[in-house]
């Protein structure tokens, strides 16, 4: 089984992640920023999972804000204002651990050199703290996976061709991408060609368990959301990453290429700029995840919402 260590801000699509860590690996730890929503419900969002599941995985608070300037915008307008779909989910039970976000991240992977593989599906806010903490981070972890980017400049946010969690905090992803000589990325693009058929996927929250039933009361309001916009498919950013980090052979297509955060643009700030025709001489540091096997994609999520085989 995979061992993982998930950096996130939950938000929906990372619940669904979550479930499918769960339903797949052994999780170390959820470590969670600022993003979607505030941190303030980011953490209350991972320790409600931790609960769904039944699970005592240690939930680390880390940054609420990104590392220089305050954010442009969050992600409430889709994820709702609690980040949960404003359902209305009762206190947790759930402890925070004491210890800090960054400090986890360095502390977990001296204790499990080489074991765990890093999945960062928010903000890289807290990674970065970690790294300027302890440049040798890279060194201990088996593999990295971020879901972030918009690979050819179609992202999704009001610096438009900035993707979310690299436009939150686009000075933590320069430290990221500077020091992993090696990390899987899975852009906001990718995910679009990855969408679920809405019909399909209402027939898995029918028939699967509490587990769906969960994920389809925080999924609706995102889904009106998507039907007011006249969008069709389910879009799961950080599902789609979590099965690669899950299982690497999903990935039917990718390229190697070096990536870098545009820190200045007036309209292009938290850009992920790759080098395609690799003019710039810088080593091709991430692996762009272009194609998955969709239908082994789709049996994991499935099993992550307890749907009969
Ligand atoms: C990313 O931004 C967030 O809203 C999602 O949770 C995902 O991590 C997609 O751009
Ligand atoms: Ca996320």
């Amino acid at each position: 089984k995979p061992q993982l260590l998930i950096d996130t801000d939950p938000g929906v699509d990372d619940a669904l992640a979550i479930l499918m860590a769960y339903a797949h690996a052994d999780l170390a730890g959820l470590s969670i920023a600022a993003g979607n929503v505030g941190l303030g419900h980011t953490v209350r969002n991972a320790r409600t999972l931790v609960d769904l599941v039944g699970m005592t995985t240690p939930v680390f608070a880390g940054c609420a804000m990104p590392l220089v300037r305050a954010p442009e915008e969050d992600a409430a307008f889709v994820h709702g204002q609690d980040g949960f779909g404003d359902v209305g989910f009762a206190e947790p039970a759930a402890a925070v651990s004491a210890e800090s976000a960054a400090l986890a991240l360095l502390r977990l992977t001296r204790e499990r050199p080489g074991e765990l593989t890093l999945v960062a599906l928010g903000p890289l806010t807290n990674l970065a703290l970690a790294l300027r903490l302890d440049p040798s981070l890279p060194e201990r972890v088996a593999r990295l996976v971020v879901m972030g980017g918009a690979v050819t400049g179609h992202g999704n946010t009001g610096k438009v061709p900035a993707e979310f969690n690299i436009g939150f905090d686009p000075e933590a992803a320069h430290v990221v991408f500077e020091a992993f000589p090696a990390f899987d990325l899975v852009d906001w693009e990718a995910t679009l060609r990855h969408a679920f058929d809405d019909a399909e996927f209402d027939g898995w929250l029918a028939a699967g368990d509490h587990r769906a039933d969960f994920f389809g009361r925080i999924v609706a309001t995102a889904r009106c959301y998507n039907a007011l916009h006249e969008r069709t498919g389910l879009v799961a950013a950080d599902a789609l990453a979590m099965a690669v980090a899950l299982d690497p052979s999903i990935v039917t297509r990718s390229e190697k290429r070096a990536v870098a955060v545009e820190l200045d643009g007036r309209l292009t700030r938290g850009a992920t700029v790759v080098d395609w025709a690799a003019r710039l001489g810088r080593p091709a540091q991430a692996n762009i995840v272009l194609e998955v096997d969709q239908a082994r994609f789709a049996a994991m999520v499935k099993r992550a919402l307890g749907v009969p085989d």
